[in-house]
Parts: C-alpha cells; sequence; structure tokens
C-alpha cells in the first residue's frame, strides 16, 4: 500500500464533512416538512415516500439524507450512463433500471451532482412517462456554471459557480475518491 493518503491528492477542500452534515441536516428536514405539512405528496393511497438513488455517484448522500429523514420512506436504485462517444452529446442510457412501479406513487430523485443537466433532464422524462404522482428533485451539489439543458430543481445543498474538477462523498474520477468524507478538488498531477 502506498503510504500517500486520499487526502493528500486533493488541493483544496470545498465543503467539508461538517458542512455537508450541516445542509443534508437541513436539506431532510426541508423534505419532511414539504411531504408530510405540505402539499407536495399526491399519492392517492398513501403509500411512503419512494427515494430514488442515481448509482453511483449519489449513493452516500443518499443513505445519508435517508437516514436524516424520520419519515417512513422506501428507496429504489438506478444507473445510468452518458454514451460518451462523441456522437450524440447529452446521450444518456439507462444501466439499471429501478425494480419498483411507481405509478401513482411520490418520487424524489437523489443526485450528488447536475452539471451539464443532461442526466437529470433524462431521468425526469424517463420517470414522468412512467405516471408517478409527483416527482422532485434533490441533489447535494448544482453546478450551474457548467448547465446546458434547464431541469427544475427542487432541493439542492450547495450551488457551484466554478467549474472545478471536484471529487468525495459519492463523486469520483476513474472511480476513485468516492470514499472521501468531504468533497475538494483534485489536484492536477491527478488527471490524465
Ligand atoms: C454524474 C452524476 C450525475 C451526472 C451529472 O454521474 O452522478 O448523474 O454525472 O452530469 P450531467 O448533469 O452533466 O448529466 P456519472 O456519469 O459521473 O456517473 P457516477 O454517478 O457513476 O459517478
Amino acid at each position: 500500500m502506498p503510504s500517500e493518503t486520499l487526502t493528500d491528492r486533493i488541493s483544496r477542500t470545498l465543503f467539508t464533512e461538517e458542512e455537508i452534515r450541516r445542509r443534508t441536516d437541513e436539506i431532510a428536514a426541508a423534505i419532511v416538512e414539504d411531504y408530510t405539512h405540505g402539499d407536495v405528496a399526491k399519492d392517492p393511497k398513501g403509500r411512503p415516500l419512494l427515494l430514488v438513488c442515481i448509482l453511483r455517484g449519489a449513493l452516500i448522500f443518499a443513505a445519508d439524507l435517508a437516514r436524516r429523514m424520520s419519515i417512513p420512506l422506501q428507496y429504489d436504485l438506478i444507473s445510468v450512463s452518458s454514451y460518451g462517444n462523441g456522437t450524440a452529446p447529452g446521450a444518456v442510457r439507462l444501466v439499471k433500471d429501478l425494480e419498483m412501479p411507481i405509478e401513482g406513487r411520490d418520487i424524489l430523485i437523489v443526485e450528488d451532482i447536475i452539471d451539464t443537466g443532461y442526466t437529470i433532464d433524462y431521468l425526469r422524462r424517463s420517470l414522468e412517462a412512467r405516471r408517478p404522482a409527483s416527482l422532485r428533485v434533490c441533489t447535494l451539489i448544482d453546478k450551474v456554471a457548467r448547465r446546458e439543458v434547464q431541469s427544475d430543481i427542487d432541493y439542492a445543498g450547495f450551488a457551484l459557480q466554478e467549474d472545478a474538477f471536484i471529487v468525495g462523498y459519492g463523486m469520483d474520477y476513474a472511480e476513485l475518491y468516492r470514499n472521501l468524507p468531504f468533497i475538494g478538488v483534485l489536484k492536477p498531477e491527478y488527471i490524465h
């Protein structure tokens, strides 16, 4: 094992563990309030809120968010991927579908980051086609500077104006750094 730690590869911290924890608490409280006392929940059968975690990046945020929400809820997982072959910019494909039917349910999509907006636009359209009772979107990071496709975001943890290459707390570079407990900027020498 190399003696260098993951943290040594980060040039600066953008959001500390404590900041993420505090913000996640606030978002969880806002969601609980909206779905219990607001008029957001629309399922005529009154079934619990269904969190849809977008693999793989949102795994850690979704797990922490869910544990801070003191209401009955269920979660399911979906995985999508950008084609990234240059032929169709923004094209997204489904890698792993939800296991649960969502028709008539109250759905909250949980993302780690919304960047160009192509992924959330695709997810919104494909899940809305299944006729949920309601569909909302929560993201930890809203990278506003890079948006190419506009899509409604109902809950956002942090707006990021700069176009920095960020990793940690679920976000990766070459599948690494997801397990960093904070979010930071990767040193350029580790980007190949
Ligand atoms: C990231 C992130 C979003 C998407 C946002 O996923 O989790 O799903 O990119 O980018 P966009 O707004 O430009 O479409 P990624 O494709 O890196 O996969 P991962 O979640 O497995 O890391």
